[in-house]
């Protein structure tokens, strides 16, 4: 790659900004990464990386001579034009997003006809106007502004960040759109180029759909479960229309993670908050809900009262490759079942030490086979690699029950019946 491309400035290096840097170093980019955590800056000048990303180390390391890290956003204004911000946007109590992190940043950046904000962040629809026209009052108008986001999944961040599927610019059609696209340019993705306020709702009606579906398939699963039918064939049958699409098809327990849980509410709270009830959207958070507690259900019918009895939990995490415990299903999970006098174990290979800073009142194992001996039951909540090639049959030996819930519809019945167990998924027959 050519050493003589823009040099750009990433503003919070979480997994989007981290990611996002290692990308476009990769790209032959100079960046210039600025994080208010000195801890995490000093363990990225050490080369250490702070999260779970599959490929992301390797592609640090690789650039390493490119990437430059500090807690001065001084250091960012003096050698790029791009702000890239990916800082956190988390829901308040009233399900808004929190952008006291964006406006930290909006407001350090002084005035100048020379740089630009290139928001990553997911923000509501109307922020872009909005950080505009602070900029009005605060003297800087000529700060031009971008929205770019982002579309990148915990667990295949790297690869999505190179292929992406799409790449979303909404300026003015002024230089800093410009600059932004020609970044984009040798990733050869469509490009969606498109006024700011679009560019946003398109990042917040695409993670609302696809939350949509979820909350869809586990509806249709919780009724094949009275009706006899098997949701897992159901989805095959309706995934090969390409109208539908197989994918986010899967019924489970529930979608969590830091992004789906809080843009659904967010767009839910936007829409409510310009006069529109976004009736949708209050369904597909509150069958969501309902969905992690079914398996508390489950367990109840098999077991009768859960007080004393061993659960074991195999995985933690949000979701498969990577340790991100935000919004996890396993926390109302544990939660339930701690409240309802279970005892706890949980075995996750990667999210341990993110969980033990959330979760109360459970065990953790150091295995598969430690978590599920003496235990009455086994809950798959997070379907890892590892854990869908369990040899039951060894297992089974070592659990006092006999119970299994396939949480994630991923295990294979067959082998866990014919190691003497009960299999339950969810709306399989
Ligand atoms: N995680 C995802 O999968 C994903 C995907 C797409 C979009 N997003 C969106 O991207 C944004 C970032 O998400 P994330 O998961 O990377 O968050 P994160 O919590 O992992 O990282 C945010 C980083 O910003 C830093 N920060 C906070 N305030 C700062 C400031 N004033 N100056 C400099 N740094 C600051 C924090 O210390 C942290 O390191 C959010 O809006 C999120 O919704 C996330």
């Amino acid at each position: 790659m050519s050493a003589a491309r823009e040099p750009i400035g990433v503003i919070g290096t979480g997994y989007v900004g981290l990611v996002t840097a290692a990308g476009f170093a990769e790209l032959g980019c100079e960046v210039w990464c600025v994080d208010i955590d000195a801890a995490k800056i000093e363990r990225l000048r050490r080369g250490e990386v702070p999260i779970y990303e599959p490929g992301l180390e390797q592609l640090l390391e690789r650039n390493a001579e490119r990437l430059h890290f500090s807690t001065e956003i001084a250091d960012a204004l003096g050698n790029a034009r791009l702000l890239f911000t990916a800082v956190g946007t988390p829901p308040t109590y009233s399900g808004d997003a929190d952008l006291s992190a964006v406006h930290a940043v909006a407001d350090a950046i002084p005035a100048s006809k020379d740089h630009a904000l290139v928001m990553k962040s997911t923000v509501p629809c109307g922020t872009g106007a909005a950080l505009r026209r602070i900029f009005g009052e605060q003297g800087k108008a000529s700060l031009a502004y971008v929205s770019c986001p982002e579309f990148l999944k915990e667990g295949s961040a790297v690869d999505d960040f190179l292929h992406p599927d799409r790449v979303v610019v909404g300026d003015d059609g002024d230089w800093a759109g410009d600059a932004v696209v020609e970044l984009y340019a040798p990733l050869d993705a469509p490009l969606v180029r498109t006024d700011v306020a679009s560019a946003e709702m398109v990042k917040l009606a695409s993670n609302a759909f696809l939350a949509t579906k979820i909350s869809f398939i586990n509806e249709i699963a919780n009724v094949c479960e009275e009706t006899g039918a098997d949701v897992v064939e159901v989805a095959r049958g309706m995934g090969l229309d390409d109208r539908i699409g197989s994918k986010f098809l899967q019924a489970g327990i529930g979608f969590g993670g830091s992004c789906f849980p809080k843009d659904v509410d967010a767009l839910k709270q936007l829409a409510g908050n310009s006069g529109y009830h976004f009736q949708l959207l209050t369904s597909v958070i509150e069958v969501n809900e309902l969905q992690k507690r079914r398996v508390i259900g489950k367990l109840h019918k098999h077991l009768g009262g859960l007080v004393g009895k061993r659960v074991a939990l195999l995985g933690l995490a949000f979701k498969p490759n990577t340790d991100d415990m935000r919004e996890a299903s396993s926390l109302v999970l544990s939660a339930r079942l701690h409240a309802d006098g279970a005892r706890v174990v949980a075995y996750d290979p990667v999210a341990e030490e993110q969980a033990r800073k959330l979760v109360t009142g459970i065990d953790f194992a150091g295995s598969p086979q430690e978590a599920v001996t003496g235990a009455d039951a086994v809950v798959l909540v997070t379907e890892w690699s590892e854990l869908l090639e369990l040899d039951w049959a060894t297992l089974a030996q070592a659990m006092a029950g006999s119970l299994v819930i396939d949480g994630r519809n991923a295990l294979d019945p067959h082998a866990i019946r014919a190691a003497g167990l009960t299999y339950e998924g969810i709306g399989r027959r």
